[in-house]
C-alpha cells in the first residue's frame, strides 16, 4: 500500500494508493493543501481516482469538490451527505475498489449523520466518529450522541484490536493508534453505558470552531470560500507596487488611471494624488461612462488591497485587459508617509483635488 498522510493544522488527510496499479484515493483533502496532494501523487507515481470525504466537516474546507474539477475524478461521501456536488454516494456495507484495493464503508452516524468509518487493510479511517484519544463532538449540525454511542459501541469497538486507526484530527502531532489502545485508554470511551456516554457528549461545552458557517455553506453547497474567492481573483491580475505606484505618480506624465474603489468618505479623507473614486459597489453599473476607453491602464486601490484585487479581476473580466491592482492599500501607503490629496495639512473647507487627470 502507498500511504502518505497530511497534517494540516489538527486536520488530517491521506492519500492510499494501490502497489501494483497505482491507483489512489485521497481522504478528507483541505482546500489550502491542493498542490501538496497533486504533488504527492505525482511524487508517489499514483493517480487520484476518488475524493473522499468521510462527513461533511464544520471546522476546515473540503477540497474535494475543487480536485474533483482539476482532476476530473468523483466525489464520494456517505448516502446521507447534504452536498449536491457528491458524485458517488455510499451506504453501509459497500465498498468502492482501486486497483487491487478494497475500501469498505461503514456508516457510522454520530459525529454527523453523514459520518462514514472507511477500512482498507488493517488501517481504518475514522473520520471524526473515533479520534485518538478522543471522540468527535455530537453538538454540530446534524450531531447524536445516542447515535454516536452505537457507531461506536456497537460497531467501532467490536472490530479487530489490531486495526490502526487513522482519524481525521489530531491535534497532538500523533499520527495512528489503534481500536486496543483505543479502548484501554481513550477517555471518552470509558463510560460504556449509554446513559453516562451520551451525558457526557451532552455535557462538552466545547466552543464553536472558527469558521464554522462559511464551513459549513461551502462543504455542504460547494460553494467557494471567501479565501478563495480572493485567491482566484488574485491569480487572474497583474500587481504593481506601492513604489512603483508612488515613481508614477509623481511623473506626472504617466497615463495610469488610479481607481479608488473604497467609499467616498473613506476617499475624501485622504487618496492617491490624481485617483479617481468609484467605490466597488458602484462599479459594474458605473464603468461605462466613468471609464469608456477599455484600453487605459487601470490600477485599482483600496484600503488594504483586498477589494481592490476583486475590482481589478472584475475589471479584466468585462474587457479592461490592461487593469492590475495595488499590491498593498491606502493603509500601507499613508504608513510609508506617501503623498496624500488632500495633504494631511489641508484638510479647509473648500480644499478640492483634482478628481482625475
Ligand atoms: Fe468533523
Amino acid at each position: 500500500m502507498i500511504f502518505e498522510q497530511v497534517a494540516t493544522g489538527g486536520c488530517q488527510s491521506y492519500l492510499v494508493g494501490c502497489d501494483e496499479t497505482r491507483a489512489a484515493v485521497l481522504i478528507d483533502p483541505a482546500l489550502s493543501q491542493i498542490d501538496h496532494y497533486v504533488a504527492l501523487a505525482a511524487q508517489n507515481g499514483v493517480r487520484i481516482r476518488y475524493l473522499i470525504d468521510t462527513h461533511t466537516h464544520a471546522d476546515h474546507f473540503s477540497a474535494t469538490k475543487e480536485l474533483a474539477r482539476q482532476l476530473g475524478v468523483p466525489v464520494v461521501m456517505q448516502r446521507a451527505s447534504p452536498a449536491p456536488f457528491v458524485d458517488m454516494r455510499l451506504g453501509d456495507g459497500e465498498m468502492i475498489v482501486v486497483g487491487q484495493m478494497r475500501l469498505q464503508v461503514l456508516h457510522t452516524p454520530g459525529h454527523t449523520a453523514d459520518s462514514m468509518c472507511i477500512q482498507v487493510d488493517d488501517r481504518l479511517f475514522t473520520g471524526d466518529t473515533l479520534l485518538i484519544g478522543g471522540t468527535g463532538r455530537t453538538d454540530l449540525p446534524s450531531g447524536d450522541p445516542e447515535a454516536l454511542y452505537d457507531s461506536l459501541f456497537n460497531r467501532v469497538l467490536h472490530l479487530d484490536p489490531a486495526l490502526k486507526v487513522y482519524p481525521a484530527h489530531d491535534y497532538k502531532g500523533r499520527s495512528h493508534s489503534t481500536i486496543g489502545e483505543e479502548l484501554v485508554s481513550n477517555p471518552r470511551l470509558q463510560k460504556r453505558e449509554r446513559a453516562a456516554f451520551v451525558e457526557m457528549m451532552r455535557s462538552l461545552n466545547l466552543t464553536m470552531p472558527t469558521h464554522i458557517t462559511e464551513a459549513l455553506r461551502t462543504n455542504m453547497s460547494g460553494g467557494k470560500t471567501v479565501a478563495r474567492l480572493l485567491a482566484e481573483a488574485t491569480s487572474s491580475v497583474p500587481f504593481m507596487s506601492l513604489v512603483e505606484l508612488k515613481g508614477r505618480v509623481e511623473a506626472v506624465e504617466d497615463d495610469l488611471i488610479v481607481l479608488d474603489v473604497r467609499e467616498r468618505d473613506a476617499f475624501e479623507a485622504g487618496h492617491i494624488p490624481g485617483a479617481r473614486l468609484l467605490p466597488r459597489g458602484q462599479l459594474e453599473l458605473r464603468v461605462n461612462q466613468e471609464l469608456p476607453d477599455p484600453t487605459r491602464r487601470i490600477l485599482t486601490c483600496c484600503e488594504l488591497g483586498y477589494i481592490s484585487t476583486l475590482a481589478a479581476a472584475t475589471l479584466r473580466e468585462m474587457g479592461f485587459l490592461h487593469a492590475v491592482a495595488l499590491d498593498g492599500g491606502m493603509k500601507a501607503w499613508r504608513e510609508a508617509g506617501y503623498p496624500l490629496e488632500p495633504t494631511a495639512n489641508a484638510g479647509a473647507p473648500g480644499h478640492t483635488s483634482a478628481a482625475s487627470r
